[in-house]
């Protein structure tokens, strides 16, 4: 029902530069116009993950709701958590429009937005209104200017402490130049020592603990896949989100993949999934992962948690089968629970890494 009604509300979005087309539906959520999710929480779904209890694992990735617009509609449309940024501590307008561009033979896209946002004092009084309800978590980035990059990640944390429910530190957009150099492992070092430190001497002043997940790019060389997750776990973070939107184009049909930017959707999940088990049994197991990149079913949901990932983000998916994807992922995958015989869904974690992890990243 909601994805026949989609398929006609999609004709007119398409119509719309993607850009407008995604305003519009940001405006549509903030005035309260979205379908609302009628599927619930299948008990097989639940799960207590970094000390926080999601009623779902399946959340809506960054860069959906960058200024913190519209978290309550997003948790209103069936998701287990929301995410909003990535939040730069100054505003800045990001690259030239157009930046955005359908790639709809593929059911991918290519962006090169450039952290386009309103900064954290504008974000922070939307979340300060809102009545605390929900997993939210706060993206934070650094602005393309910054003398001192790793101060706007550790401002990101400190500014939003007290709204946030946990934290993703992005190093690995590839539309601010240099930022994708932070994941290099001396770089790695100082920039989450700061930001684990940073946390530190919060809790030590009382405040409560606040997970903190890194999120990486799909496009890390095999050889630094050890060093990178060897340096995550030796400063205790949280989680790892596995992936950022790709440099690679491998695969792609439609004529648009020439335009510059990261690339997200179908094509990006096969890379982003063998990353996801690369860094599952590179930390093996030990903590969560967020495995993002190219969902847009149940089953491609479902492969992702069997190739390590805890939770699950997507944002491409949903552009091109709209908000009844997230019910129709629910139930599909409470049905592959009870298919496997097991009683819930982080019994299936992993059990897939193996087979995932051993595959090149292009087919
Ligand atoms: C993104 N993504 C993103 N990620 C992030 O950490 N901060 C951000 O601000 C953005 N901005 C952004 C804008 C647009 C238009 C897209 C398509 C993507 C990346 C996103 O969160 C996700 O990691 C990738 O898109 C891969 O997931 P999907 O889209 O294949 O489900």
């Amino acid at each position: 029902m909601l994805g026949s009604l989609y398929g006609l509300a999609r004709g007119a979005l398409f119509t719309m530069e993607p850009e407008d087309a995604h305003e519009f539906t940001l405006r549509m959520l903030e005035r309260g116009l979205y379908p609302r999710d009628t599927t619930g929480n299948p008990p097989e779904l639940a799960a207590n993950i970094f000390g926080l209890s999601f009623p779902n694992p399946i959340g809506i990735a960054a860069g959906y709701d960058k200024d913190a617009r519209v978290p309550d509609a997003v948790l209103g449309l069936g998701c287990g958590f929301a995410e909003v940024g990535t939040l730069t501590p100054l505003p800045q307008p990001g690259n030239p429009r157009p930046r955005v561009f359908r790639l709809i033979s593929d059911k991918g896209l290519i962006n090169r937005l450039g952290f386009n946002n309103g900064g954290h004092a504008a974000a922070l009084e939307r979340l300060r209104a809102r009545r605390p309800n929900g997993i939210v978590c706060v993206n934070v980035g650094a602005n393309k200017d910054s003398v001192d990059r790793a101060q706007d990640y550790v401002r990101g944390i400190e500014t939003f402490y007290e709204v946030a429910t946990m934290f993703t530190v992005n190093i690995s957009s590839p539309n601010t130049p240099g930022l994708r150099d932070l994941q290099a492992p001396a770089a790695l070092d100082e920039l989450i020592g700061r930001v684990m430190a940073a946390r530190a001497a919060l809790m030590a002043a009382g405040k409560p603990k606040r997970p903190i997940i890194v999120k990486i790019a799909p496009d890390i060389a095999e050889d630094d896949i050890g060093p990178i997750t060897e340096r995550l776990l030796a400063h205790a973070v949280d989680g790892i989100a596995v992936s950022n939107t790709t440099l690679s184009r491998h695969g792609l049909r439609d004529p648009k993949k020439t335009e510059a930017g990261g690339s997200s959707g179908r094509p990006a999940f096969h890379r982003s999934t063998v990353m996801l088990a690369k860094v599952y049994r590179a930390t093996g197991g030990k903590i969560p992962l967020i495995g993002i990149g190219g969902i847009d079913s149940a089953e491609t949901a479902l492969a992702k948690i069997e190739a390590g990932a805890s939770l699950l983000q997507l944002y491409t998916g949903l552009i091109y089968q709209g908000p009844g994807l997230i019910g129709d992922m629910k139930r599909g995958l409470a049905l592959a629970v009870r298919r496997a015989s097991a009683r819930n869904l982080s019994e299936l974690r992993g059990t897939r890494a193996a087979e995932w992890a051993t595959k090149p990243f292009e087919i």
